[in-house]
């Protein structure tokens, strides 16, 4: 299902908890998807963009946080280490920002656009970026990471988004 125009999902859409299947073959299907999520992105002034966040439940994410644009396919993080504190936003919940801590440094294998078997070592922000992407796969968010005290603060605000999206 591709169409030129995408449309981000927001908070209280059931797509951003569902878990995505993975990508049997990238091919010239997914490869339009791609290019439509990186324009999505772009437009939005995004550093990532999950599948799920534009209604389709597969495990695809766009990346770009300032050196190249690329895509990742059904990522397994395979390893993790160090750790870092950051405060994240989400194109699906405006507004919102929470501080998460995530590890420092990740080796990810996945499929890339051409269908290629890689496995790299990323670091720092794209990181985070990817880590914060593949969340979205399993249909978790980043007000899941928010302590008590401001989930409890937040209760309000997304109430008022999940209103505002009907
Ligand atoms: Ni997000």
């Amino acid at each position: 299902m591709i169409t030129t125009k995408l449309k981000i999902r927001l908070y209280g859409d059931a797509c951003l908890r569902k878990k995505s299947v993975s990508v049997k073959s990238v091919g010239p299907g997914e490869r339009m998807l791609i290019k439509a999520m990186l324009e999505t992105m772009y437009e939005h002034k995004g550093i990532g963009l999950a599948a799920p966040q534009v209604g389709i439940n597969e495990q695809i994410l766009v990346i770009d946080v300032g050196d190249g644009p690329f895509a990742v396919i059904n990522p397994q993080i395979i390893k993790r280490s160090g750790s870092t504190k950051m405060e994240e936003g989400c194109l699906s919940i405006p507004g919102v920002v929470v501080n998460i801590k995530r590890p420092q440094k990740i080796i990810v294998q996945y499929l890339d656009e051409h269908n290629k078997e890689v496995k790299h070592e990323y670091e720092d922000l794209l990181a985070r970026a990817i880590l914060h992407e593949a969340d979205h796969l399993k249909g978790k968010l980043i007000v899941d990471y928010a302590g008590i005290l401001q989930k409890k603060k937040l209760k309000q605000q997304l109430k008022e988004l999940e209103e505002n999206r009907k």
